[in-house]
């Protein structure tokens, strides 16, 4: 059994990867500046360094002794790197070079990294589905930086021997992913609202249209890329290969809850992708696994998590 690093273990996706971890017999350790993660989601038994992936010192003390890193650390909002867009690069970017230099072992053996690339590198590419071929262009910031994390890691792979595997994550939804904030993710967003009796808002006209895939789908393949790792820098894609609109979308989770939705549309937001549907055939060939769990599945789990918080 080993020890990894879990950069952003504290935050949705990372504590569902420590918690996996954990379970299987592996020793984790947790970096994070707890700026959106939260202590109370990983477990009394995690080692949990507190601070900043951008800080090389801090980075450097995380990755002693590992056997693995996992690097999820990020601010994972599109518009929150439309607001803030110098803030969002430190951490996006700067962050993952820091762990990439901390990952070298000059004469010896360099420390794996799996980490998280997104489905916004392929950017205004409307192509459905989207291959790990298609063409990249990212139209945010918070795009540009996860592309540049890809460019780094292959800086990392081919110069300094750091073995790494990028995962192109598209819209990731489950229990524990945080509703409270304007720059979380739509389905904790709807599902709050709709169990307070509140009203959704759809910005745009509900038309553009996202892949969701399962929380402990992504860390299947999390798991998977770091199991798997060759000593050439790779990327996949981590999707289930079917759209769904933001409109459909409101509709699925008031069936779920049987309650009809009140709508306001609001102005669309800048930088905000019209369609983003993954091709999951290279991962499914490299990994042998796929994301089995379908969005109707996924949503009950969510739903069955949130109610008892919400109702409390
Ligand atoms: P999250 O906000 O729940 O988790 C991010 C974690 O990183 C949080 O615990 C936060 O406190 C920590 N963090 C942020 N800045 C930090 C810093 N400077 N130093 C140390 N820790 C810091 O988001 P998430 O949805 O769990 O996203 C995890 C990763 O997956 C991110 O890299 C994100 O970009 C990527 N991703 C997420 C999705 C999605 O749909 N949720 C899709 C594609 C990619
Ligand atoms: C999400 C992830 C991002 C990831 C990307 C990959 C979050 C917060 N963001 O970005 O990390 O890299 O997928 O595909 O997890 N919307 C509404 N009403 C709301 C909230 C959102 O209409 O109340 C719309 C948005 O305008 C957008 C869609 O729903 O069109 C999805 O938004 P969001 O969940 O924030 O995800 P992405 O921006 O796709």
């Amino acid at each position: 059994m080993g020890r990894f690093l879990v950069t952003g273990g504290c935050g949705f996706i990372g504590s569902h990867l420590c918690a996996r971890l954990e379970r299987i017999g592996h020793r984790v350790r947790v970096l994070d500046d707890l700026s959106t993660g939260r202590i109370d989601n990983i477990s009394d038994t995690t080692e949990l360094i507190i601070g900043d992936v951008a800080d090389p010192q801090c980075v450097a003390r995380a990755m002693a002794d590992v056997d693995g890193c996992f690097h999820l650390a990020a601010v994972a909002s599109v518009q929150r790197s439309v607001e803030d867009w110098l803030g969002t690069h430190r951490t996006n970017l700067t962050g993952a070079i820091a762990v990439f230099d901390a990952a070298r072992r000059p004469g010896g053996s360099a420390v794996p990294v799996a980490y998280a690339s997104s489905a916004a590198v392929y950017g205004d590419n409307e192509q459905a589905p989207l291959s790990e071929d298609s063409a990249v262009r990212p139209i945010t910031a918070y795009g540009a930086d996860k592309l540049g994390c890809e460019l780094h890691a292959r800086v990392a792979t081919l110069v300094h021997g750091v073995p790494t595997c990028g995962l192109r994550f598209f819209n990731v939804f489950g229990p524990r992913q945080d509703p409270h904030s304007p720059y979380s993710g739509v389905i904790s967003i709807f599902t709050d609202r709709l169990l307070s009796r509140k009203p959704l808002s759809i910005f745009g006209d509900g038309d553009q249209r996202r892949d969701f895939v399962f929380v402990e789908d992504v860390v299947d393949h999390l798991l998977a890329s770091m199991e798997s790792m060759v000593d050439r820098p790779r990327v996949f894609n981590v999707c289930r290969g079917q759209g769904t609109s933001i409109r459909e979308l409101a509709q699925i989770l008031g069936e779920t809850l049987r309650m009809t939705p009140r709508i306001l549309f609001r102005p669309g937001k800048p930088g905000d992708i019209r369609v983003s549907i993954g091709d999951p055939t290279q991962s499914i060939a490299e990994f042998g696994i796929h994301a089995s769990t379908t969005l109707h599945e996924g949503m009950r789990h969510t739903v069955d998590y949130m109610r008892p918080i919400i109702a409390a």
